[in-house]
């Protein structure tokens, strides 16, 4: 076991959220899971994590929407599933501002989750290896791993395997949130085998990433299997959907299961005409562009 010691000062680290630049489901597992083929990209809009100094074996929480902070929380359970797999007891108490949307499909509480295991990581000078932190993230959520790396990655599998892709060349992206939450299973459960794709929007994003150039983005290079069941079953997707392309939007795409939209934009003046348009209809916004993977070593 490494040596490890009782931080004595606070650390503070940001959780980005995601969008899925394409979200192919290719058919259902025997566990109950689909097999996914999705491009990931951490956005620049965080939640923040502080971490304070525990008496020993205390994991304790307050987050700034009080519902979150209960033990329930991904980070408390990063936290104990972390001291269970290095037999390390510390204590820590962690402070949790969230900016990211809950259940918007931006991935907020995996993103919480794999910041608390690398932070700890850090904090308790723990030194397990990225592959391991993603493995161990991989047992809170699906989308976990990814956020190990952050930046731009190939999905597949659950979400366990992460294959990181060179950072997405820069442009806007309009986030606009609509006024629903939606729960993950209940998109997954609509999909039918009808709805399932193939991976090949998946794999041409892939190239074009790997060659450092992109695609035009339009509805057809750009590809969501769920977003026909969130619109279909949430009136208020299609809604904030239809008043984007109203607004002269050529390419608006969910990311994960919804509800939350992105807009791919060239110039910060389309992605803030667009983003009155959406203001004007009660709809949350954010201007936001792609990060860099994290520089977390291996
Ligand atoms: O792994 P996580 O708890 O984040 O997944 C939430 C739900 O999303 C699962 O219970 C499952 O219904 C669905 N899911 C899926 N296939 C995936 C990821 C998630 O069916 N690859």
């Amino acid at each position: 076991m490494p040596s490890t010691h009782p931080p004595d000062r606070p650390y503070f680290i940001q959780a980005p959220a995601k969008i899925n630049l394409s979200l192919d489901v290719l058919g259902k597992r025997p566990d109950g899971y689909h097999d996914l083929a999705s491009i990931f990209v951490s956005i620049a809009l965080w939640d923040t994590l502080a971490l304070w100094p525990a008496p020993t074996g205390s994991v304790s929480i307050f987050c700034d929407q009080a519902a979150l902070g209960t033990d329930d929380n991904l980070v408390i359970r990063a936290a104990r599933l972390l001291m269970r797999a290095t037999g390390v007891e510390i204590g820590v108490r962690v402070e949790l501002r969230k900016m990211i949307p809950t259940q918007g499909g931006l991935g907020g509480g995996s993103s919480d989750a794999a910041t608390m295991l690398l932070a700890l990581n850090t904090w308790w000078g723990l030194g397990l290896s990225t592959t391991r932190l993603a493995e161990l993230g991989a047992e809170l959520g699906s989308d976990v791993p990814f956020f190990i790396f952050g930046g731009t990655a190939l999905v597949e599998g659950r979400g366990e395997r992460v294959q990181q892709l060179p950072d997405l060349a820069p442009l806007w992206l309009l986030i606009v949130k609509p006024p629903v939450a939606i729960p993950t299973p209940r998109i997954f459960r609509e999909l039918t085998a009808a709805g399932y794709t193939t991976g090949a929007a998946t794999r041409a994003l892939v190239a074009h990433i790997q060659a450092g150039t992109l695609p035009p983005l339009t509805d057809t290079t750009l590809v969501n299997a769920l977003e026909p069941i969130a619109l279909s079953a949430y009136p208020d997707v299609a809604a904030a959907q239809a008043c984007l392309r109203d607004a002269g939007a050529t390419c608006v795409r969910m990311s994960g299961s919804g509800p939350t939209l992105y807009v791919p934009c060239t110039t910060l003046i389309q992605a803030e005409d667009l983003q009155r348009a959406a203001i004007n209809k009660g709809l949350q916004t954010w201007v936001t562009y792609p990060l860099p993977a994290r520089s977390t070593g291996s």
